[in-house]
């Protein structure tokens, strides 16, 4: 069989607490417990549960951005807990993340245009015009005009701010998408809209994606299946 693209194994994560507890330990919040799942390339796996469960930590464990028990394979690779920088480049060029508030993930001051070149810019495309052609594609990729990249944030609506944060989460055409509750703050039709965008960027890129949401509604539409996270453990989703 081939290599899953994500496969998640024995997992576990706690958050270590500030202050020390009455026994002068430090408090221990365990939030995942034994997780064990996989993601094929192209899939879409949809990770439902109630606020606070832990999807959030589950997704931030995938981008390499907390310290876990367990291990991540991308591609068959293990992926070191507590990443190097020069590991983390080579991840996030194959993992993104695309987050609930678009608003909050957009500097305000600049330009979309500007933003969208920053990751190619950080990255060492040095020709001004590779960089713009990029950007044009990229803003193909997510249905949004070339009118677009002159404008600041408040200037937009939070469904072309959402198409916007997957334009940058585009840039290195990563191969799966952690989307946290990334419809979860649009009004009904721009969450629509966005939906089918994933959708189409499935089909367009064969890009695999983890969509984390409350909504059944909206997991149940996109997913091809998925899981339920209670209790720090993963379990059928039962839908
Ligand atoms: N940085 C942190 N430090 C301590 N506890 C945290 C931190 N972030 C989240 N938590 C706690 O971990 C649990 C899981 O949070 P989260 O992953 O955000 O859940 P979800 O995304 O399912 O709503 C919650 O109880 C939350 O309060
Ligand atoms: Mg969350």
């Amino acid at each position: 069989m081939a290599v899953p693209l994500l496969s998640v194994q024995k997992l576990s994560f706690a958050y270590m607490g500030r202050h020390l507890g009455p026994l002068g330990k430090r408090t221990v919040k365990p939030v995942l417990n034994d997780i064990n799942f996989e993601i094929q390339e192209g899939e879409i796996f949809g990770l439902v549960g109630e606020s606070g469960t832990g999807k959030s930590t589950l997704g931030k464990c995938i981008l390499g951005l907390l310290e876990y028990k367990g291990d991540i394979f991308i591609d068959g690779i293990r992926q070191g807990s507590g990443r190097k920088a020069g590991q983390r480049k080579l991840l996030a060029a194959k993992v993104q993340g695309v987050f609930q508030d678009p608003g909050a993930s957009l500097n305000p001051v600049m330009s979309m245009g500007w933003l969208l070149e920053e990751p190619l810019r950080a990255c060492g495309v040095h020709n001004k015009a590779e960089r713009e052609r990029r950007v044009d594609e990229t803003l193909e990729l997510v249905g949004l005009d070339g009118s677009i990249k002159k404008r600041r944030a408040d200037e937009l609506s939070s469904g072309q701010k959402q198409r916007v944060c997957i334009g940058c989460a585009l840039t290195f055409r990563p191969r799966l998408i952690i989307a946290d509750e990334a419809v979860s703050s649009l009004d009904v039709s721009a969450g629509a809209q966005i939906l089918n965008l994933f959708s189409e960027l499935r089909e367009k890129l064969g890009l695999a994606l983890l969509f984390i949401s409350h909504n059944l509604g909206a997991v149940q539409y996109l997913a091809d299946r998925g899981a339920r996270l209670a209790a720090g453990k993963l379990t059928d989703w039962g839908l």
